[in-house]
């Protein structure tokens, strides 16, 4: 116990809002378990994200299940970190308050994710699209995080929790740990295979642009083969491939082959052997993560005991920095 305290400490979360995709776990997943050497984690599926778009209640119920049995069967160990679920830890919208009173509407307003997100349900701009960015850096603030592993579409939100905590520490003393993004060199950020161009995403309505976590070996394969890529049929990277080096991260982090490596492995091979050996690399990846998903799920009484166990260990951490708040803005 006395060194878990000495440990610095990690926060990230996830929204299941959907099965998690590849982007998901290359770019923040398939780090959090590895983190667990060296912090003190703590992960958290935020279902309270989750609805600024609007969710079907049985499939958020589901999905929030699903998406914490995945963190697990990704090597989450929760007897030595802490894994909950967002809602059931109340003190995160309370500092969220605190935190909202802190942070500048113009701040919020040059989020590129809400602005994204604005324009695609644009019959649903809520006040927590907006407000979302404060309500994930009390997600942070709330437990001292020095560290929060994200992809790369995260990094200016992460950037908006050390202004906020920086200048609640300016204004009322020192309380907040400042925490610094962790972004991978390879994967931070996943495209779609249908549209290098723009990230993959779970929320894509063309579902060939993104593998998910559950997909199964021949739809993988298939989405792989259908991938865009160019005419060139040369497997090398450059800005002007954008498709092929999307591909080359995917196996890179897959297979921890560098980009020379995998350049001479394609050498006179044409796109459909690559594609192939990058599908195949994926499945090696997933198969066993999906059979360990299956065999947690199929004991809902054990999740459940773990999710509250977790929520019941931060509870006690967010109570003391709660408090702490509290007492430095004056309220009795
Ligand atoms: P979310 O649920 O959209 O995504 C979860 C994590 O996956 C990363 N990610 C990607 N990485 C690489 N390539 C992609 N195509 C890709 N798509 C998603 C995201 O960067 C993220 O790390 N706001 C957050 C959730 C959140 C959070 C937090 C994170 C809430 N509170 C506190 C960290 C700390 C989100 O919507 O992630």
């Amino acid at each position: 116990m006395a060194e878990l305290e000495t440990k610095k400490r990690v926060f990230s979360g996830i929204q299941p809002s959907g099965t998690f995709t590849l982007g998901n776990y290359v770019g923040a997943v398939r780090n959090w378990a590895p983190l667990q050497k060296e912090f003190d984690c703590i992960y958290s599926v935020v279902n309270m994200h989750a609805i600024t778009v609007r969710q079907q209640p049985a499939a958020l119920r589901r999905q929030t299940y699903e998406a914490a049995a995945m963190l697990l069967a990704a090597g989450i160990n929760p007897k030595q970190s802490i894994v909950f679920v967002q809602s059931h830890v109340p003190q995160h919208t309370q500092l969220s308050w605190v935190l909202a009173c802190n942070t500048m509407f113009g701040e919020l307003s040059r989020m590129t994710q809400f602005k994204d997100k604005s324009q695609k349900h644009t019959e649903n701009v809520n006040a927590g699209l907006f407000t979302y960015p404060v309500l994930m850096a009390a997600d942070i603030l709330l437990y001292g995080a020095h560290g929060v592993p994200v992809g790369e579409d995260q990094k200016q939100h992460v950037e908006l929790a050390r202004n906020i905590a920086q200048r609640f520490n300016n204004a009322y003393s020192d309380t907040f740990i400042v925490p610094e993004p962790y972004i991978q060199k390879i994967g931070g950020r996943i495209m779609s295979l249908q549209n290098p161009a723009a990230k993959m995403s779970k929320s894509d309505e063309n579902i060939n642009g993104f593998i998910s976590m559950q997909d199964d070996a021949d739809t993988i394969v298939r989405k792989f083969k259908r991938a865009v890529t160019d005419s060139e049929a040369r497997v090398y990277r450059s800005k002007e491939k954008a498709g092929v080096s999307n591909l080359m991260d995917i196996y890179a982090a897959m297979t921890g082959k560098t980009d020379a490596e995998i350049e001479a492995e394609f050498e006179g091979k044409g796109y459909g052997d690559f594609k192939l050996a990058v599908a195949q690399s994926v499945i090696d990846v997933f198969a066993p993560l999906q059979q360990e998903h299956a065999r947690i799920l199929a004991d809902k009484a054990e999740l459940e005991r773990i999710l509250e166990d977790g929520a019941q260990r931060a509870q006690h951490l967010a109570n003391k920095m709660l408090a702490k708040v509290y007492k430095k803005v004056g309220f009795v």
